[in-house]
């Protein structure tokens, strides 16, 4: 009896520190709750760990689980049901596991009201699955079958920052502004490994990081980014890239600092701002570098002014190219700030 009083009051001395205020009876309730396939930790009560389980269903769900790991199995269904108490999860890992379109039941995500992240990886979704949560901040849908974005999604979803669908079947006419309509706070989308031939449409205002490595882009629309004023960081790796299919100011954008063109088909060092601060053209079909036609302000400019129009290049890669070294010297007379070439 005395052991075990001690052990609680350790236990209480721990929840009260780390569980987010979770009343005694409340921890009580959740541990007892606990589905016998899964470790609930009193040290952290608000979690439950259900992954690499080989389970084929979802267990039920204690009432105060906030935190559920259920990554690595073998569940084909998203039942209502087993989330009917858990009305406070906030983050769901249902990663690995044989979860179609079919599987996930009706409202099993719309009355998840609370759910900020969820993950959904590797699956077997051939279409984004709806309705979702209300309220989510992260969806992640990399590696499913998804072709298909139905109209209206997304539409009231005003708190998804990052929406990532990287390794699906997307092609070009499944990503456009009735598709994606109501993704008004969006800072991040993942269109990488798909089947795009084009730059997709109706991207919201606010996206900061636009990742589309792993494509069969050929060209880039004039006044592509035109809508787009928060553009930062930029992947187009392992495009079709080819010179003719950049407009010349398409990139001269002072908001972008990180642009990456990997292995793509470009033959000349695309014009770019001087805010620009990373610069990936390795792999391309690059035969020379001219430092006058690169440099974003004219370089006698830079000897009569201030620092202030100093170009911002500070790392460099052109490795994997056709360019005779050595490099240019007066390179680093337009790129002052740079620290790193990679040739
Ligand atoms: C929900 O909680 C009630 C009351 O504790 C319990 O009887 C029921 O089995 C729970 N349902 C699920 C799905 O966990
Ligand atoms: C790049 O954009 C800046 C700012 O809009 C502009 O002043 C500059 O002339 C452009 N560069 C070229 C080569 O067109
Ligand atoms: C670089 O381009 C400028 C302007 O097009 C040209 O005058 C110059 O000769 C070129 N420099 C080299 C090293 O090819």
């Amino acid at each position: 009896m005395e052991s075990f009083l001690i052990a609680l009051a350790i236990l209480l001395l721990f929840v009260s520190v780390n569980s987010e205020e979770m009343s005694y009876e409340q921890l009580l309730s959740q541990l007892h709750a606990c589905p016998k396939e899964c470790y609930c930790p009193p040290s952290f009560p608000t979690a439950v760990y259900c992954n690499n389980k080989a389970l084929k269903r979802i267990p039920k769900i204690p009432p105060f689980t906030l935190y559920l790991y259920l990554q690595n199995n073998l569940i084909d269904v998203l039942s209502a049901d087993a989330f009917q108490n858990a009305t406070q999860l906030k983050w769901i890992n249902l990663n690995q596991n044989k979860i179609s379109n079919e599987g996930v039941e009706e409202n099993a995500l719309k009355s998840m009201s609370k759910i900020l992240h969820l993950y959904m990886d590797a699956n077997q979704l051939t279409s984004i699955p709806s309705p979702l949560p209300p309220n989510l901040e992260q969806l992640h849908l990399s590696r499913n079958q998804i072709s298909k974005i139905p109209a209206g999604v997304f539409s009231g979803k005003k708190n998804l920052l990052l929406l990532n669908l990287q390794g699906n079947k997307l092609q070009d006419d499944a990503v456009t502004e009735v598709t994606i309509k109501g993704l008004s706070t969006l800072v991040q989308i993942n269109l990488g490994k798909n089947q795009l031939n084009s730059m997709p449409k109706g991207l919201p205002p606010t996206i900061m990081q636009l990742y589309l490595d792993g494509n069969n882009i050929q060209k880039i629309p004039a006044g592509y980014f035109n809508g787009l004023p928060k553009m930062t960081f930029l992947r187009l790796n392992h495009n079709k890239l080819v010179n003719g299919g950049i407009p010349k100011n398409v990139f001269n954008l002072s908001s972008i600092l990180d642009l990456q063109l990997s292995y793509n088909q470009l033959t000349e060092v695309p014009l770019i701002s001087s805010a620009l601060e990373h610069l990936h053209l390795d792999h391309n079909k690059i035969k020379s570098v001219n430092s006058s036609n690169i440099c974003p302000v004219s370089i006698d400019h830079l000897d009569k002014y201030s620092d202030e129009i100093v170009p911002r290049l500070r790392y460099l890669r052109l490795d994997g190219n056709v360019i005779e070294p050595p490099i240019p010297r007066d390179l680093f007379n337009c790129f002052r700030h740079l620290s790193a070439v990679v040739i």
